[in-house]
């Protein structure tokens, strides 16, 4: 059978999407995009502050956009932000477990000591939010999914989960006399999700719920020069990622373009994990 090609396997019409730490630089952009392709998106973080008219999210806020101010630690608060959704929209099609607490490499000596001093409260805190977190979630709106008979869940992973950071990157901190390493909290929690994903895509698959992981390369974010220059020099295609550009695989993962893919785990990263 060949497939009708007029008919856009990317669309996402009328798709409830929950995007968990949406108000940060990544899940920004897949609210957008996924918002463009016509999807409904709900924004989950634990901001309490926000202002859409203020943000830069002003540009979706109509009624395909919805905030809700939610910790995906907790789970009263999930089950309350699924009530809100099926209350005012029905039940989702999409969750990206995007929310995660990461060390960016201006992060203060104290939580990024030599592995010897890492503080067990720092393990226990990135730990919480990056498996913990995306368990919470997956259990609340993934039952839901489940229930519905369709779904798709993405587990948002890094290169570091994939493969140990490469500490010579962070060598200019010790020269500056604020010694940088990336913390093995951060590897640990993201690698966990790989499994969580094939744990989760056997699990339901019966219920056409497809689980994926989505591994991302580092993103420019005005850093200092000296860690840019490191960390590119470990990229074939020469260059940290733009902001914008899994949004590509985000729209993939939530369509149906993507049906036959469960269980995987698409890296992106510029060829990082290639040498
Ligand atoms: N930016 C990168 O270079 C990069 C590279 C690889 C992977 N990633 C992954 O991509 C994802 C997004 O990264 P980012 O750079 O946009 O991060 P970010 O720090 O800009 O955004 C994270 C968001 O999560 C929210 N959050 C944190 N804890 C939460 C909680 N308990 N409950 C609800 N919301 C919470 C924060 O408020 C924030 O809005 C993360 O999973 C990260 O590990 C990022």
């Amino acid at each position: 059978m060949i497939k009708d090609e007029s008919t856009d396997i990317f669309d996402l019409n009328g798709r409830i999407v929950v995007i968990t730490g949406g108000l940060g630089q990544l899940g920004t952009q897949y609210a957008v995009s996924l918002h463009n392709k016509g999807a409904k998106v709900v924004i989950l973080d634990y901001d309490t502050e926000f202002d859409i008219e203020t943000s830069n999210l002003n540009e979706i806020n109509d009624d395909n956009f919805m905030f809700i101010s939610a910790d995906v630690t907790d789970k009263e608060s999930l089950g309350n932000s699924l009530n809100q959704i099926l209350d005012n929209w029905g039940p989702p099609y999409g969750l990206i477990n995007n929310a995660a607490l990461d060390s960016p490499p201006n992060a203060d000596t104290s939580e990024n000591g030599p592995f010897e001093e890492y503080p067990v409260a720092s393990f226990e805190k990135i730990m919480d939010v990056n498996v913990k977190g995306v368990f919470l979630c997956s259990q609340i709106f993934g039952n839901q999914m489940a229930k519905n008979g369709k779904g798709s869940i993405v587990n948002i992973c890094s290169t570091y989960g994939i493969l140990s950071p490469d500490q010579r990157i962070y060598e200019y901190r010790l020269d500056d006399g604020n010694p940088f390493y990336k913390p093995v909290a951060y590897s640990v929690s993201k690698s966990a999700l790989l499994n969580m994903t094939r744990y989760l895509s056997t699990y339901w698959a019966k219920n056409a719920v497809r689980v994926n992981t989505l591994t991302l390369g580092g993103v420019f974010n005005a850093q200092d020069d000296r860690f840019v220059k490191n960390y590119t020099a470990k990229i074939p295609l020469a260059r940290m990622a733009n902001e914008y550009e899994y949004n590509g695989a985000v729209i993939f993962l939530m369509s149906d373009a993507s049906l036959y893919m469960t269980g995987s785990n698409l890296v992106i990263d510029g060829g990082f994990s290639a040498w």
